[in-house]
């Protein structure tokens, strides 16, 4: 493991048309490790997170300058992949989005995108993102029947898992639990403590406590300043800017 950081930002800005969402952020997320990104609505937690796979070049108005290292490489240069960016830097969206297909088939489709055609090793892939992502036992008889009529939580994870299918480096979630109950969370919540051990998480969550339960490192960000940035553990505990403080005590607004 490098002791370099995966991502690296700096001096990130990004407008939407005249409205600056983003402001000189820095941050660094380190591999094998779990980020969270805290502050409350419209302070530019999304934003930042999808500049991290280049999600938002799918909206026209927006303009970004700054850096973004990934494993050393900017990703804003013209000559990056951006297909090959977002399977390293794959991403879980707040709304569970499995395909309408069945669940053997949102798991194989990235590698029939990529081209695999041997039907034996889709099926070792399949099976082995299943079981990373805690579903294969709850799943295997019934790879055939349709992902969207699957509970939430395993539609969440089912998403996970077609992620994994991939092999990312990075995995992008934004509120990935906000349509959950507290059981169905929880269980996500171990998931990403057991896929730290091989991947790079970075979280959006509203929910503090779950920003304190499961991040190594975590970054308060208000009005598109990151405003704090550091062990989550300093960052709850022992805060230094004073408007961290008063968010994580529950004083904000
Ligand atoms: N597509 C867009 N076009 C214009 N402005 C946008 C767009 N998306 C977000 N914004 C604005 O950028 C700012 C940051 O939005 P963003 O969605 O990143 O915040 P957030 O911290 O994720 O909020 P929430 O917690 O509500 O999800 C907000 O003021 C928002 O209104
Ligand atoms: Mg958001």
């Amino acid at each position: 493991m490098s002791a370099d950081p995966v991502i690296s930002v700096r001096n990130l800005d990004l407008f939407y048309g005249e409205f600056q969402a983003l402001k000189q952020v820095p941050m660094d997320v380190k591999d094998r490790h779990i980020t969270a990104l805290i502050g409350p609505s419209g302070c530019g937690k999304s934003t930042l997170l999808r500049t991290l796979n280049r999600m938002n070049d799918l909206i026209p108005s927006v303009r970004v300058s700054g850096t973004i290292l990934l494993e050393g490489k900017d990703i804003y240069l013209p000559d990056t992949d951006v297909c090959l960016l977002r399977k390293r830097v794959g991403m879980v969206f707040q709304r569970p989005n499995p395909f309408p297909l069945s669940i053997y088939d949102n798991v194989a489709f990235g590698l029939r995108v990529a081209g695999m055609r041997d039907r034996s090793r889709i099926a070792e892939v399949v099976q082995r993102s299943l079981t990373s992502a805690a579903l294969w036992d709850a799943l295997k008889d019934k790879l055939h029947h349709s992902a969207v009529e699957l509970p939430l939580d395993q539609q969440q994870r089912l998403c996970v898992a077609r992620l994994l299918a991939v092999e990312p480096e990075v995995i992008l979630m934004d509120e990935p639990c906000s349509a959950l109950d507290p059981i169905a969370t929880s269980r996500i919540e171990e998931l990403m403590l057991d896929l730290k051990a091989k991947y790079t998480i970075v979280i959006v969550t509203h929910n503090m406590q779950q920003a304190a339960r499961i991040s190594d490192y975590s970054g308060y960000m208000l009005l598109g300043e990151m405003i704090e940035f550091g062990k989550t553990s300093g960052l709850f505990i022992s805060p230094k800017d004073k408007r961290t403080q008063d968010y994580v005590s529950g004083r904000y607004g």
